[in-house]
């Protein structure tokens, strides 16, 4: 009988596709969301409902699956956001996420480095994110006192971090679109998107 793979060897063998979300891909992009977040204790379960809504007010600026073997495993997004402090376009990476049985294979790497080389490939300054300091630092990404969202408690200060393209810093006062309900002095409306 001849010798089965270890499960982990099996699932390596398995390519990884990277695309952008296509007509028919919202409702499994709204259950990698729903079961990546799961139980994430800093998460309010709202991310597929995010999702919607930035699609819903034409700022999906990134809208990208990663996909084994037909089926879509992992999910992240990009749209539009304000910087007070610095000129350029900027924007949002997240929300970021993988299907918790494809976890630790590389996907959130791959999803969030197709994320970024599409962002400077359209011109952007640079990139900022709400996360966890302790994944995003092997992308560059660093958090900044002269970078902040109002309204957020000084406990995750070091969650706003940036990553600039060119030499120009993330600077000032952050504001995201209405998607995803942050308060009104972090906010901007979906008309000003292109503002
Ligand atoms: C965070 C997430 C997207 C990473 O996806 P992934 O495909 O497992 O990531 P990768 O395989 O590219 O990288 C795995 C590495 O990241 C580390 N990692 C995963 N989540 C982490 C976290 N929250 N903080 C620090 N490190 C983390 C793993 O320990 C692993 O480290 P190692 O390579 O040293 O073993 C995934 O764990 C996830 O969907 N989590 C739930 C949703 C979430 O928290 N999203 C991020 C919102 S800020």
């Amino acid at each position: 009988m001849a010798l089965q793979p270890p499960a982990q060897a099996a699932t390596a063998l398995i390519a990884t596709e990277i695309r952008p979300e296509a007509r028919g891909d919202a409702p499994a992009i709204d259950d990698v969301l729903g079961a990546a977040f799961a139980g994430v204790p800093h998460s309010d379960q709202s991310e597929a409902r995010t999702v919607r809504a930035l699609r819903r007010d034409g700022a999906l600026t990134l809208s990208l699956l990663a996909v084994r073997a037909g089926a879509c495993v992992g999910y992240v997004a990009a749209s539009p956001v304000r910087l007070s402090g610095s000129p350029g376009r900027w924007f949002g990476l997240g929300p970021l996420a993988v299907d918790p049985r494809w976890q630790r294979q590389g996907v959130g790497q791959a999803l969030v480095q197709a994320a970024l080389a599409a962002l400077r490939a359209q011109g952007a300054a640079g990139a900022v994110l709400l996360g966890d300091p302790a994944y995003y630092a092997r992308f560059g990404f660093a958090a900044s006192p002269d970078l902040g969202l109002p309204g957020l408690p000084a406990a995750y200060a070091d969650h706003v971090q940036a990553l600039a393209f060119g030499d120009q810093a993330a600077r000032g006062a952050l504001r995201y679109p209405t998607a995803f309900g942050l308060a009104p002095e972090a906010s901007f409306a979906p008309g000003d998107v292109l503002g």
